[in-house]
């Protein structure tokens, strides 16, 4: 099987971010490709920043590090995407703006054998495929934040995806990456975000309707359940603007109340309070 030597990705955001970093520290070639050149800048201060802290922890020696900037590029032209043997998107979750991009990356990306993937949590991937002219090659390749950390990557075919295209991707994550993975269907959420999303909502739900502070329901749930962090610090880490987008395409799929965005949340993203990204979520990171 033709391993990947030439990874794309768009989008150089947390997730992205992440995903680029794991890649060039297992010795790919990296391309990230940003809308703007200011994206594009913070996208390698941020991951160059990582890099620093593996090394501080002694997880990275100094030289490792700096080859594996060096395997790293940061653009704003997709076109520089042409030669990449895999391509993942990790955009925001938004069904048009990632429509359009499979549409664009299969005009772009050369190599017919080329793996088109989507890090989307909820997003159908027949969708994606279906605006590209190479269905059987487009699959769900999704990492969880922070990628260089947690080991999961869920792989969801879509029903036109190869066998091929999954055992590629597979390989990859494991064998490359040094990734565990779990396959699951096409279904908006797949396996960790299905579990997962009605929990964070219901933590929301609990400090919306007064029940508890936000302090106490994260303290019950680390304290009380072992939980690394508790699900309104988790909501903040994932992106409110991300959890409602998951839970709104979550809605859309299975018309579950448990599944709707609380009030509380979408008005914390209309007020742009977006989590530890923005700086302010249920907790202050400045
Ligand atoms: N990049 C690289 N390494 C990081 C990191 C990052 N962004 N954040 C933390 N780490 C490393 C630290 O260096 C540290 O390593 P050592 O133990 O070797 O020193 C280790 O992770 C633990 O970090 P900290 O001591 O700073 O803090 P912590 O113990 O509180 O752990 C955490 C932080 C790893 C984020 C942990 O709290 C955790 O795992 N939380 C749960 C995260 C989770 O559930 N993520 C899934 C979200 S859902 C999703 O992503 C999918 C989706 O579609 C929404």
């Amino acid at each position: 099987m033709t391993k990947i030597e030439r990874l794309g990705v768009v989008g150089g955001g947390q997730m992205g971010g992440g995903i680029a970093e794991v890649g060039a520290r297992a010795g790919l070639d990296v391309v990230v490709c940003e809308v703007n050149e200011d994206a594009a800048t913070a996208g390698r201060a941020r991951l160059s920043k990582s890099l620093d802290r593996a090394v501080q922890n002694g997880k990275l020696t100094e030289a490792d590090r700096d080859a594996a900037l060096e395997r790293l590029r940061f653009t704003t032209s997709l076109s520089d995407l042409a030669d990449r043997s895999m391509v993942i998107e990790a955009i925001a979750e938004d069904e048009q703006l990632k429509t359009k991009l499979f549409a664009d990356l299969d005009e772009v990306v050369s190599d017919p054998d080329a793996i088109l993937a989507s890090n989307t949590s909820s997003i159908p991937i027949a969708k994606l495929a279906g605006a590209t002219g190479r269905p059987q090659q487009v699959l769900g390749v999704h990492f969880f934040n922070p990628v260089p950390v947690l080991k999961l990557v869920e792989l969801v075919p879509s029903l036109l995806t190869s066998e091929e295209t999954v055992e590629r991707a597979a390989a990859f994550a494991t064998e490359q990456l040094g990734k565990e993975t779990i396959r699951a269907k096409d279904r908006s959420g797949f396996v960790v975000n299905a579990l997962l999303v009605p929990y964070l909502l219901s933590a929301i739900r609990m400090v919306e309707g007064g029940f508890a502070s936000a302090e106490d329901v994260d303290k019950g749930m680390v304290l009380g359940c072992a939980h690394p962090m508790g699900p309104l610090r988790l909501s903040d880490l994932v992106g409110l603007d991300t959890l409602k987008a998951i839970a709104d395409s979550m809605f859309e799929e299975y018309g579950d109340p448990n599944y709707a965005a609380p009030p509380l949340l979408r008005r914390m993203v209309d007020a742009g309070l977006k989590g530890k990204k923005s700086g302010k979520g249920f907790y202050d990171y400045n």
